[in-house]
């Protein structure tokens, strides 16, 4: 095992292929001792977690929850009503009072893109983001990256669609960064409105429709439509959406035989996949992505709980 080379993880951008490697490996053994009914660790005994959500979350939130103690740690749940945050002075603030509590780790979820950043140089805790705005979802790439290993036997070459709201989706972002740097080719897929301007340079293909961007892909990851994050007139209506975007048996067929179906949650269905895919046990592993949300979240906690550049466990 690598010493990993920061002292939090805030991004997937950035992060060399050989650490993302070394913590999906790690994940996978955790997995397995998850699945033997070996929850109980002690890795983090005597440190603590605190859960940060300034956004509403329920899988994030608890499979970071459950990770932190089946390894251990104590684990505190903070949650902050958006509303009545006045960003700057509420985040400085709380980072001192997380700083008189001696918290370990801290996992933070944000609207704004870059809050977890600022209160990583303001806390002594090791801050995992647990979603900034439209920036990144780093521990959602990962689950998702070690759900597609173990389906595949491996990353490198295969074909991923990221289909519909790729705009607001920090969990495309980074998926995005993570499947580039893995050597997977990665295609966007979904109307101009939802696609960002930067595409381009992000170094995937892009499709504006579900048949060519579909064809032959063995991942299909479908997105939330995050009607929230948008001012309004992105899309005309949830049934014309799905009508061009939402994934059925009928569009899937052009994906290859094999192709899995994957959304991070939470699913609209009949908005962006109808119910009899999403249900499929032959092709959705929508499930096992949320087994293996712990599975990561507990390597990523381990990992961190050394801190940098040391890997003395
Ligand atoms: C995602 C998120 O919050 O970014 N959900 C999650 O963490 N599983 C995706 C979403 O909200 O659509």
């Amino acid at each position: 095992m690598v010493a990993f080379p920061s002292r939090h993880l805030l991004a997937i951008e950035g992060l060399h292929p050989l650490y993302i490697g070394e913590l999906l490996d790690l994940a996978e053994s955790y997995a397995l001792l998850n699945r033997s009914g070996q929850t109980r660790r002690d890795v983090l005994k005597g440190r603590t977690l605190i859960n940060l959500f300034f956004e509403d979350s329920t899988r994030t939130r608890t499979s970071f929850e459950l990770a932190g103690k089946r390894l251990g740690a104590d684990v505190i749940n903070m949650s902050v009503s958006n509303s009545s945050v006045n960003k700057g002075e509420t985040l400085l603030d709380t980072a001192s009072t997380l700083n008189a509590m001696k918290t370990d780790l801290l996992v933070v979820r944000h609207a704004q893109s870059g809050a977890p950043a600022l209160l990583s140089q303001k806390v002594d805790a090791a801050v995992i983001n647990a979603g900034d705005g439209t920036h990144e979802h780093p521990t959602q790439a990962l689950l998702d990256a070690l759900t597609i290993r173990r389906h595949k036997g491996r990353l490198e070459n295969l074909t991923v669609a990221i289909c519909g709201d790729v705009l607001h989706s920090r969990v495309a972002r980074s998926n995005i960064h993570l499947l580039s740097a893995m050597n997977c080719r990665v295609r966007i897929v979904g109307p101009p409105t939802l696609i960002p301007a930067a595409a381009g340079r992000l170094g995937v293909e892009i499709h504006h429709g579900m048949r060519s961007g579909l064809k032959d892909a063995d991942v299909v990851m479908m997105l939330r439509l995050q009607k929230e994050r948008m001012a309004g007139g992105l899309v005309p209506s949830a049934r014309e959406f799905f009508r061009f975007y939402g994934l059925d048996a009928e569009k899937l067929r052009v994906a290859k035989p094999d192709a899995i179906v994957m959304h991070p949650g939470p699913m609209n269905r009949g908005v962006e996949i109808d119910s009899a895919v999403a249900d499929d046990p032959s092709r959705s592993v929508i499930g096992e992505q949320v087994e293996m949300g712990v599975a990561v979240r507990m390597a990523v906690l381990d990992i961190l709980s050394r801190g940098p550049g040391r890997n003395d466990r």
